[in-house]
């Protein structure tokens, strides 16, 4: 098994440079790399995070690994090369940028490809995920992995706090805008696993997730996880339908300091902010019940100063006495 696990690292330490090498260096990268300058991706960038492209062959991998003496078996297991249900080996990547995923040494254990063209597939890949991942494998562990942690943990350590976006290209783009402190997940859900990692090297997160619905539902569910872990949280506000990588681009680093980092709201606010969205008010009935829910948010606030900060802030933004409002919390508090 020790064995098995240091050729597939060796296979992808090797593939992932090869990915690089046709990138940047060959006439089959030259589209991408032509795609990746349209998205701002500067040389520099590319080359920092070996961003790299694999070419739309079906055995353009498969050649390089088997000269190379890998076992074509152990590479399907890996997740570089496919079996198709006839048996035929083939290249599981084709036609895709790649970003490689490295362990906390720094090690490549995993990609996560980009289809080449926009986020809405075309005719002829149709049915093809925009994003394809590795699979889990003896290397890769999706939920024990927190993409370009081995990067970002010096300054996490520093600034004590760490920022978790949604995409690999948000972590880029937040990086090239000289935010080093980011990380991702894997294309799944965070794992308790996922927040332990981060609680070894911080006390704080700030979430800042896509600007949409999926968005902020990965938000809410991120907020207990990291809670459960010890984490303090924090969330940062993006307009609606606009990720990190779009806000950096149209608006630039400061704004995204000033405008997004710096306006991260504790998860109350935001729960509060979220439960609003939620609410079409129609009368008072519905006002009632929008109260009645935003108490319950506020009550399980374990500090009394927190818990009257919002309070008050809720009677004003509903024109209620603050003593009604108090009344209120109390009965709901002995309804539990
Ligand atoms: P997004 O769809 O938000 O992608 O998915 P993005 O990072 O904004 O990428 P661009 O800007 O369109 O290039 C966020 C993350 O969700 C996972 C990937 O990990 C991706 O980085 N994902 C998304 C998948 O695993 N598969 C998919 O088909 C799409
Ligand atoms: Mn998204
Ligand atoms: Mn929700
Ligand atoms: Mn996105
Ligand atoms: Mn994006």
């Amino acid at each position: 098994e020790k064995r098995m696990k240091h050729a597939m690292q060796e296979a992808h330490t090797f593939v992932s440079r090869l990915y690089h090498y046709v990138l940047t260096k060959t006439p089959y990268g030259a589209e991408a790399m032509k795609y990746l300058a349209k998205r701002g991706m500067s040389e520099a960038t590319i080359a920092e995070y070996q961003i790299g492209f694999a070419p739309d062959s079906w055995d353009f991998v498969t050649q390089q690994l088997t000269k190379r003496g890998f076992s074509q078996e152990l590479m399907v297991e890996a997740g570089l090369l496919a079996r198709s249900d006839a048996g035929k080996i083939f290249d599981r990547f084709r036609g895709r940028i790649m970003f490689p995923i490295q362990d906390s040494q720094g090690n490549v254990i995993g990609f996560g490809g980009r289809l080449l063209q926009g986020s809405k597939p075309n005719s002829n890949q149709k049915s093809q995920p925009k994003y394809l991942n590795s699979p889990e494998s003896l290397l890769f562990n999706k939920s024990a992995t927190l993409f370009n942690l081995h990067r970002a943990r010096p300054i996490i350590r520093k600034r004590k706090e760490a920022l978790l976006f949604e995409g690999y290209v948000d972590v880029i783009s937040a990086g090239q805008a000289g935010f080093m402190q980011g990380i991702a997940t894997l294309g799944t859900a965070l794992t308790e696993q996922q927040a332990r990692i981060l609680r070894r090297n911080t006390e704080s997160v700030v979430l800042c997730y896509d600007g949409d619905a999926a968005g902020q539902e990965a938000t809410s569910k991120a907020i207990h996880v990291l809670q459960q872990a010890g984490l303090i949280v924090r969330v940062a506000p993006l307009p609606q339908g606009v990720d990190p990588d779009d806000y950096i681009r149209q608006h630039g680093a400061e704004a995204f300091s000033q405008q997004v980092l710096l306006q991260a709201m504790p998860i109350t606010a935001f729960r509060l902010k979220h439960l609003r969205s939620q609410f079409v008010i129609k009368d008072e009935t519905d006002k009632a019940r929008l109260i009645a829910k935003a108490v319950e948010i506020i009550n399980e606030l374990s500090s009394p100063v927190e818990r009257d900060m919002y309070q008050r802030q809720l009677a004003e933004e509903y024109s209620l006495t603050l003593g009604d409002l108090k009344w209120e919390s109390k009965r709901a508090y002995n309804q539990q």
